[in-house]
């Protein structure tokens, strides 16, 4: 194999990346009646009617989508009160982080992010052949003092998930502003906020702050969690307008297919929607949390659409217990959390099936 000698720095580094079990997964493993996956934070309740409806109503199947997504943009620079041209639309956000990796990491550079934060900030510098810091964590959240100690006149990207994936932990609004203030501006930082519209905490970001005040700072957003699109793909970033203009130059000429772009559109416009999706997450959260209090088990306190569990015997031995139970959650030796799992907020009805079965997986 004479091309293997010939990778580009940095992908001999790289295993690829492991996503949650599938029910199909399962189904081939167990003979079970009944499969529930809450291990990719997804919302188990899909999206909104409204996007169903274009089902029907799509039919520019043969055409390629709107290579600018005018419509869409529009509807986010709506809701997000900034311009369009302010906006990049990715295949699901990961594709926005993928295109600051693109642009700005080389082997010459050095990106900086979390430990035990979202897999794909180490993937995209990885793949680009960079030095990255991994910075430990302070009570499981981002220790951004450790992150400005971390910086040379080699950085060049910083990633910063809030709330993150997958302790579940934020930051507030003063401490990103602490911090961005101290960044010099040569340095790009992207602010993941994949799981934006479930933090209830009052002091959480303001988007439309940051952007105005920090023209190195990309704000990344995603249709995969509360909006239920996962298998859509789609995804934005927002900032100023140089860092947009380069990122919309590096991206693919029809990142995000049509139906994609038309969905997110329904999706964002039906409010109500949304509203009872965080109600019912914010509930099935709460009542997680009190049965794991009640069962005596430690879990890291969460502002997103999943908890972190501290398990006794290893993340990976509950993980198989409740996967032959036909629950499917999350192990997080990838995260380096090996005495965790991470559980996704169901229906009423999963959050029940899912207890159920720990604690009888535990008590066995
Ligand atoms: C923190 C974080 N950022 C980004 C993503 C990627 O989401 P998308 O489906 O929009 O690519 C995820 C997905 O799990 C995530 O947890």
């Amino acid at each position: 194999m004479d091309f293997l000698k010939h990778l580009n720095p940095g992908i001999n580094t790289i295993s690829s990346y492991e996503p949650g079990k599938s029910i199909a997964d399962v189904v081939e493993k167990y003979d079970l009646d009944k499969i529930i996956k809450l291990s990719s934070n997804e919302n188990s309740r899909g999206p909104s009617p409204k996007v169903l409806d274009l089902t029907h109503t799509y039919n520019n199947w043969h055409l390629y989508p709107d290579g600018d997504g005018k419509r869409l943009k529009s509807t986010i620079s709506d809701l997000e009160e900034i311009e369009p041209d302010r906006i990049v639309l990715g295949n699901g956000s990961n594709e926005i982080l993928d295109l600051v990796g693109q642009t700005f990491l080389s082997p010459e550079s050095e990106s900086i992010f979390s430990a035990h934060a979202f897999a794909v900030y180490k993937l995209v510098s990885q793949v680009r052949g960079c030095k990255y810091h991994e910075i430990p964590t302070k009570d499981w959240g981002h220790d951004l003092d450790a992150f400005l100690n971390h910086i040379n006149e080699k950085t060049r990207v910083i990633f910063i998930a809030n709330p993150n994936n997958p302790t579940g932990t934020y930051l507030s609004h003063n401490q990103i502003e602490r911090f961005l203030n101290k960044v010099p501006s040569n340095i790009v930082v992207v602010i993941d906020l994949a799981y934006f519209e479930y933090v209830a905490a009052d002091d959480y970001v303001r988007t439309n702050e940051i952007t105005k005040n920090f023209s190195n700072v990309i704000i990344t957003k995603s249709f995969s969690k509360i909006y239920g699109l996962s298998s859509m793909r789609v995804g934005y970033g927002f900032g100023s307008r140089d860092l947009i203009e380069i990122l919309n130059r590096v991206r693919q000429p029809f990142n995000v297919n049509g139906l994609a772009q038309e969905s997110a559109i329904a999706a964002i416009q039906d409010l109500d929607y949304l509203k009872e999706s965080v109600k019912l997450n914010a509930n099935g959260r709460e009542s997680i949390c009190q049965s794991l209090k009640a069962m005596n088990m430690d879990f890291i306190p969460s502002q997103g659409n999943f908890v972190c569990v501290e398990t006794k015997i290893g993340g990976s031995n509950i993980f198989n217990a409740l996967l032959k139970e036909g629950v499917i959650v999350r192990s997080l030796d990838l995260y380096a959390m090996p005495r965790h799992i991470r559980v996704t907020i169901g229906s009423e009805e999963e959050n029940k099936f899912f207890i159920d079965k720990l604690d009888k997986v535990i008590s066995s």
